[in-house]
């Protein structure tokens, strides 16, 4: 059963797992292909970053067939990390208690936080995760457009040298930063026991929304809108 098939009030029968529908099918979609493109592009990037990386070239066909599918599959990237932002930046948007959070964010990693209401009543994302996200969606302008300025196949006529120089130098700086906040993003998913199966299945357990998002759930069960406006 999932939680939003209980009515308010409803009692639910002891043993029936009680689940919450947290993705839909084309959200997760949307994610994994997201994902993917971030991958290749972080592997296809790297191969041409440095020469002592470039044996990552032959995953991709070699050096000039990297080169060439790099700024497409970023292409790709750009519009479905749209489609995510569409779909979820205003459960994105930055609260007042979102600032408590992440100034007692020490508690928090700590495991500190399970009996204070400042802390466990969290919407649909903590702080930390629309930390992750804004930082994700700034980063993804910063590519797409430093690496249209670089893009020679297609622009080379538009750009000067000087702005080239200043887009690869601005180009490699956000990728790394954005490698990092990726590798944040995923220790998090991992490390927050029971996060992946939401948006490999879309589903979590009761406890787990209990544990991690409670007004997000508090919200789901009596009918209330889920956010954003509070
Ligand atoms: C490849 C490894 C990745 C894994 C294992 C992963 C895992 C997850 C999981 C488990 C969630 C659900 C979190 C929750 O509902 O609390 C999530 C949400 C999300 N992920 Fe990923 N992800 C990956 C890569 C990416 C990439 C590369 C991007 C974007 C560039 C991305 C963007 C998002 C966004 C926007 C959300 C929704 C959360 C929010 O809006 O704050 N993910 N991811």
């Amino acid at each position: 059963m999932s939680a939003a098939e209980i009515e308010p009030g409803q009692a639910v029968h002891r043993g029936d797992p009680v689940t919450v529908d947290r993705y839909t099918v084309g959200a997760r979609i949307n994610h994994w292909i997201t994902a993917t493109c971030l991958v290749l592009l972080a592997l296809s990037g790297l191969a041409v970053f440095h020469p002592s990386l470039f044996f990552l070239s032959h995953l991709f066909g070699g050096g000039q067939a990297t080169r060439a599918i790099h700024p497409w599959i970023g292409v790709v990237l750009f519009f479905s990390f749209a489609g995510l932002f569409l779909r979820f930046w205003r459960l994105n948007l930055w609260r007042g208690a979102d600032t408590t959070w992440m100034i007692r964010l020490r508690e928090v990693l700590g495991n500190r936080d399970d009996q204070d209401p400042d802390l466990v009543e969290i919407g649909k994302y903590n702080a930390g995760q629309k930390v992750v996200f804004w930082g994700m969606s700034v980063l993804i302008i910063v590519l797409i457009s430093s690496g249209l300025v670089i893009w020679d196949q297609y622009f080379s006529d538009y750009t000067t040298l000087e702005q080239k120089r200043l887009a690869i130098l601005i180009h490699s700086l956000a990728a790394i930063v954005i490698i990092c906040v990726w590798i944040v993003h995923v220790y998090a998913a991992i490390w927050v026991r029971g996060t992946i199966g939401a948006m490999t299945r879309g589903r979590v357990t009761g406890g787990w929304a209990w544990r991690h998002h409670r007004k997000w759930l508090r919200d789901l069960v009596t009918g209330k809108p889920v956010e954003p406006a509070e």
